[in-house]
């Protein structure tokens, strides 16, 4: 098998910090995003604007968006939920933001306090706003596979949000894994479904490794075709408002039941 040559999108300073329980003082973040472009990763995910009462480790978005070294040619793209964290946003110059609808029901309601239409529809705001100020968007599905309350999710749900994500104008979707319950057998039959609505350049793969699959997941997407790879350095990383993606909040009770059973089969 030939292999595409791989494209890394660093989500760590993001994603791998929004999970840490005491706060990073900014001038670490920045010097963590400064490293990881001194070593010559592209795409940095640099910070969140959501709201600080629900993720107060990421309140320091604009502090550090305005502070930080930009490295010619380097992508420092920020995650936020709704037009008022686009706003704030947009001030500090960024010039790619993500979007980030759920894949379940009850996950859309524990992280974006809303169901996964309503957050289609803020997020359609966002994404048109953006696409009107020249702006890159790049969206996340987030529990593509499975989710820690309602268990796994269909392949053919997840193919229609993408659907609407690209019509949006995201340039890209990436497939999450939020709670790390994919196998390579659940991630091929979800990419049969999702490939029939977006090409393979299209998509990317963000794979947590809460039960040791993310390589083996990778792999399976790789040979799809999918070439673009979410990491995060260290292997930091989680969502804090779920559990089984090593969270630390714990502000929602999972079934991990549902969680291990998931993670055992369809290997
Ligand atoms: P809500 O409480 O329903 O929102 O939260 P609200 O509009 O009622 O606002 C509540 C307060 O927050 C208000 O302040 C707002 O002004 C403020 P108050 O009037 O009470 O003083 N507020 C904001 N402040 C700054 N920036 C903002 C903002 N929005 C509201 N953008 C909301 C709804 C969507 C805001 C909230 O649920 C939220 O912020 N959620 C984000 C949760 C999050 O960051 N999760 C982790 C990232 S997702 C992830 O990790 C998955 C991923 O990695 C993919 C994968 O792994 O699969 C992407
Ligand atoms: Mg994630």
């Amino acid at each position: 098998t030939i292999y595409p040559e791989i494209r890394i999108y660093e989500v760590g300073p993001r994603d791998g910090l929004q999970n840490e329980s005491k706060f990073v003082p900014t001038d670490v973040k920045i010097e963590l995003i400064n490293k990881l472009a001194g070593s010559g990763i592209t795409n940095i995910e640099s910070a969140s604007f959501v709201s600080p009462k629900w993720v107060k480790q990421m309140s320091d978005g604009p502090e550090i968006m305005k502070n930080l070294h930009r490295k010619p040619g380097v992508n420092y793209p920020v995650l936020v939920p709704n037009l008022k964290g686009y706003n704030i946003a947009k001030e500090c110059s960024v010039e790619e933001v993500a979007i980030f609808p759920a894949g379940s029901e009850s996950f859309s309601q524990k992280n974006l306090n809303c169901s996964i239409e309503e957050g289609l529809k803020r997020f359609k705001e966002v994404a048109d706003q953006a696409v009107k100020d020249r702006l890159r968007v790049r969206g996340y599905i987030s529990c593509v596979v499975g989710c820690p309350y309602d268990g796994p999710i269909s392949p053919k749900s997840i193919a229609k949000i993408t659907e609407e994500l690209l019509a949006m104008g995201c340039y890209e979707v990436s497939l999450g894994d939020t709670i790390g319950v994919g196998t390579a057998g659940s991630v091929r039959k979800l990419l049969r479904e999702v490939l029939t609505v977006a090409p393979p350049r299209k998509l990317a793969l963000h794979f947590h490794d809460t039960y040791g699959q993310a390589l083996s997941n990778l792999l399976a997407g790789l040979e799809f075709g999918v070439s673009t790879v979410d990491s995060s350095i260290s292997g930091l990383g989680g969502c804090p408002l779920c559990t089984g993606s090593k969270a630390i909040g714990d502000r929602f009770k999972s079934n991990n039941k549902i969680l291990s059973q998931m993670a055992l089969c369809d290997i």
